[in-house]
């Protein structure tokens, strides 16, 4: 090996550094944080709503653009209007802020599910963002009337 080759190979090396650095510098950017996700047990086969809040902790706004998971090949981002759900491409997750999955309002849809999940099963989705890296999120499969936002009063049911 001469001289210039040992140069070269060098060279190669630190740019190779430099790729790596940047690389990890976007593996410490502080990524989405999802809480309270869940899935109403769907009625049959054809669809079922998955319902969370993301937040965003940069300081960057970003967009939810996408879905993806096992049960379903068909996962839209849908927001209701007038009591009518409808898709769109993307979803604001505004900087410092949230984005609210919640039922009634917007929700991720699952069409032509492959099974039928059961309450206690638990969901994994894959959400992917313009910005952020993909997040995975396990949705808990609760009862058909369940809903994170509603308040636990449990007054009702003490012995
Ligand atoms: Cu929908």
């Amino acid at each position: 090996m001469n001289a210039r080759t040992t140069r070269t190979l060098a060279a190669a090396l630190s740019l190779t550094a430099v790729l790596a650095i940047s690389g990890c510098s976007g593996e410490a950017e502080p990524k989405m944080i999802v809480s309270g996700a869940f899935m109403p047990e769907p009625v049959n086969d054809k669809m079922a709503g998955g319902f969370m809040v993301i937040s965003n902790p940069t300081e960057n706004p970003d967009k939810l653009t996408g879905a993806t998971s096992s049960l379903s090949d068909d996962l839209q981002i849908h927001e209701t209007k007038d009591q009518k759900m409808q898709q769109v491409q993307s979803m604001d997750v505004p900087s410092d802020g949230q984005l609210r999955l919640e039922r009634g309002g917007n929700h991720i849809m699952f069409m032509g599910l492959k099974s039928t999940p059961k309450v206690g099963d638990k969901i994994t989705v894959e959400l992917h963002f313009e910005h952020s890296r993909p997040v995975k999120v396990e949705l808990d499969v609760k009862d058909r009337t369940y809903n994170a936002q509603a308040p636990t009063t449990t007054s009702g049911n003490h012995h």
